[in-house]
């Protein structure tokens, strides 16, 4: 038997209830497959925060570290809690995480499944997977305020883009975009206005292209970007772009490819020097916790990813036949969280 240490992050609001799910679809679809989950559960996020004053104490970061892959369910309060205001959950706990354990290739994979209605009335075949930079850009955190709450006050948000933190996520995406079908890479930037940051990523994307003769490679503007990907999806193969850009553009990929609890994320380190992380894309979703309301079929695709980072891609394939069998059947009738967790666990395909 191959063992798994598995860090288990459930987190606040839906993360909980999406994350039960996810482990239960995990137990079932290992079953007998020669793979046991060795599970540690970490309590972390904004409930945490508010009970103890805690965000992400060191020694369990290092626990945490120590494990071969991270589930995470999502993190965040009420936008606006007051209560919340100094805690910064968001950057304390789920980007020190993305940036210490260096997960730079943040992939978020689009499809849209057969019998699943897009936001989009003629979606065509979408099948198409973002490769969003991780651990730099707008998010790095550098910047400040002088003479905060005042009429003179200067608030800078400087995006910071290294050549070798481009050049890695680039390379992935090159990798990624060969091992698909269509070998097609589109990079999406706004090389019009941020014409700094836009210069180096094209230059990066030159060279890294030389070596990869077979990909056929585009660009676009971010803001086009998102006309084409509400007009015409299904052009899409392989995006890479920049962490902000990423994040806006996996939103509307969420709903293009049938709604945010459908949409998952493996944050990777592809070295391995740390465990990389998988999650869903949406957040905590304070509007429906705690009422079962909340699709955990994005944290069960999220799990399926992770299975295929580790090397079990037949286990993780047969994780996204049971969504797929679940997806095609679903209908419009709502289901409780824990009904569509029951649903995927039955359509789990025999073992041969
Ligand atoms: P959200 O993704 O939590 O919710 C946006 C909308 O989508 C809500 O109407 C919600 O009900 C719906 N939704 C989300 N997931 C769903 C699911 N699985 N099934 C059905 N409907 C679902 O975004 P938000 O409201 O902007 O953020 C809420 C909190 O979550 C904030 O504190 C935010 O910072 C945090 N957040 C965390 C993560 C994360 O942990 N990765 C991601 C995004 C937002
Ligand atoms: C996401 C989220 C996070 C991000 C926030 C909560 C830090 O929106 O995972 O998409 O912006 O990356
Ligand atoms: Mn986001």
């Amino acid at each position: 038997t191959r063992t798994i240490k598995l860090a288990v992050l459930p987190g606040d609001g839906i993360g909980p209830e999406v994350i039960e799910q996810a482990n239960r679809v995990l137990d079932a679809a290992l079953e007998e497959s020669g793979v046991a989950l060795e599970r540690t559960e970490f309590k972390l996020g904004a409930e945490r925060f508010l009970a103890t004053g805690e965000t992400l104490p060191e020694a369990e970061q290092a626990a945490i570290a120590e494990h071969d892959a991270i589930l995470f369910g999502a993190v965040g309060g009420v936008p606006g809690d007051p209560r919340l205001k100094a805690a910064n959950i968001e950057r304390g706990l789920l980007l020190k995480l993305r940036f210490d354990f260096d997960h730079y290739a943040n992939v978020r994979p689009c499809t849209l499944f057969p019998g699943v209605a897009s936001t989009l009335k003629d979606p065509g075949a979408v099948d198409f997977v973002v490769v969003r930079e991780g651990t730099e850009g707008p998010y790095a955190g550098n910047g400040g305020r002088l003479r905060p709450g005042t009429p003179h006050e200067v608030a800078t948000e400087v995006s910071v883009n290294t050549a070798y933190g481009v050049e890695r996520v680039v390379r992935y995406a090159f990798e990624t975009a060969q091992k698909r079908p269509r070998k097609k890479l589109t990079w999406v930037h706004k090389t019009n206005v941020l014409v700094f940051a836009g210069a180096m990523w094209q230059w990066i994307i030159e060279a890294v292209a030389s070596e990869y003769p077979e990909i056929a490679v585009d660009y676009m503007h971010v803001d086009a970007a998102t006309i084409h990907m509400v007009q015409d999806p299904a052009r899409f193969d392989v995006i890479v772009t920049d962490n902000l850009f990423g994040d806006i553009l996996t939103d509307i990929a969420g709903a293009i490819g049938g709604g945010i609890g459908l949409a998952a994320s493996g944050n990777i380190n592809p070295s391995g020097a740390f465990p990389s992380m998988f999650e869903p894309v949406h957040g905590s979703a304070p509007d429906i916790a705690g009422q079962q309301k909340a699709d955990p079929t994005a944290a069960i695709l999220s799990a399926a990813l992770m299975l295929d980072h580790l090397g079990l891609e037949s286990e993780g394939e047969r994780i996204r036949d049971a969504v797929r069998s679940d997806l095609a059947s679903r209908g419009d009738a709502q289901r409780a969280t824990a009904e569509i967790g029951d649903a995927v666990i039955e359509q789990l395909p025999a073992r041969a």
